[in-house]
């Protein structure tokens, strides 16, 4: 088994729990689409929004394992579960990435909202073969990330303005920005069918800019976002 970093370092949990919100309900209801009782991994979870709403959706014969290596994160989606009694039994969250994960395997689905675009490029194959790993024959893996557009697509909004070239957004924010080509290429390496493979061309923007200092990371507020969506299956049988 490979090792890798858990790459990026996620900032404050609450204060990114309180501006952030469901980032991405199109990925649940439209591509991973839970039924009840699956067992889903959600990697990189952050402070818990998308993995309370699919426990909901697997429901109590259901399980849902989310992870993130910010310490913080988990400890705000921990309280949080607690709010919601009765998915309690249902959501097991853990610090960490894919490979923490990997003793609760196999999972009927995996899914990941805006985190892949995180990992360091020399992890990559090894993340997405171990996430491969954990899916039972015919499962299935959903995921958002950012594509190299959002480079070039720079928008202010409110005081924002880009104040470094766009060569310099990555290194500036840390995500690594590729095309849908080198992803797809990544996926397949590692054994997967690519069966949906959008663009979307979305704004995010966050509320005002005391959110934007305080909780986002600098990227959000700056930039149009135009996403990839990956959506895969393990058609072994
Ligand atoms: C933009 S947040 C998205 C959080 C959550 N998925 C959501 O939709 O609300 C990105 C998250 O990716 C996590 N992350 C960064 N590197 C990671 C890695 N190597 N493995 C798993 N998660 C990672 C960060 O800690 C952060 O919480």
């Amino acid at each position: 088994m490979e090792e890798y970093t858990h790459g990026h370092q996620a900032g404050d949990g609450q204060a990114y729990h309180e501006v952030s919100g469901l980032q991405e309900s199109r990925l649940i209801d439209e591509f991973l689409k839970p039924i009840p009782g699956e067992t889903i991994l959600d990697i990189g979870c952050g402070t818990g929004h998308a993995t309370l709403k699919v426990a909901s959706l697997v429901g109590e014969s259901g399980r849902v394992v989310g992870v993130d290596p910010g310490e913080s994160r988990i400890d705000v989606a921990r309280a949080e579960l607690l709010r919601q009694p009765s998915l309690v039994p249902i959501v097991t969250y853990m610090k960490g990435s894919v490979k923490e994960a990997m003793p609760l395997a196999p999972f009927d689905a995996v899914f990941s909202n805006d985190v892949f675009h995180w990992f360091e490029r020399a992890d990559r194959q090894a993340i997405v073969t171990d996430i491969y790993k954990c899916l039972k024959p015919a499962g299935r893996l959903a995921i958002y990330l950012l594509t190299p557009q959002t480079q070039a697509k720079c928008l202010g909004v409110d005081a924002f303005h880009l104040s470094k070239p766009t060569s310099d957004i990555e290194s500036a924010s840390g995500i690594k920005f590729d095309p849908p080509a080198v992803w797809s290429h990544i996926l397949t390496e590692a054994g997967f069918l690519v069966e949906v493979c959008e663009e979307k061309d979305e704004e995010v923007k966050a509320p005002n800019i005391e959110a934007a200092l305080t909780g986002l990371e600098i990227y959000v507020p700056k930039f149009k976002i135009h996403r990839q969506l990956l959506r895969d299956s393990d058609i072994e049988i």
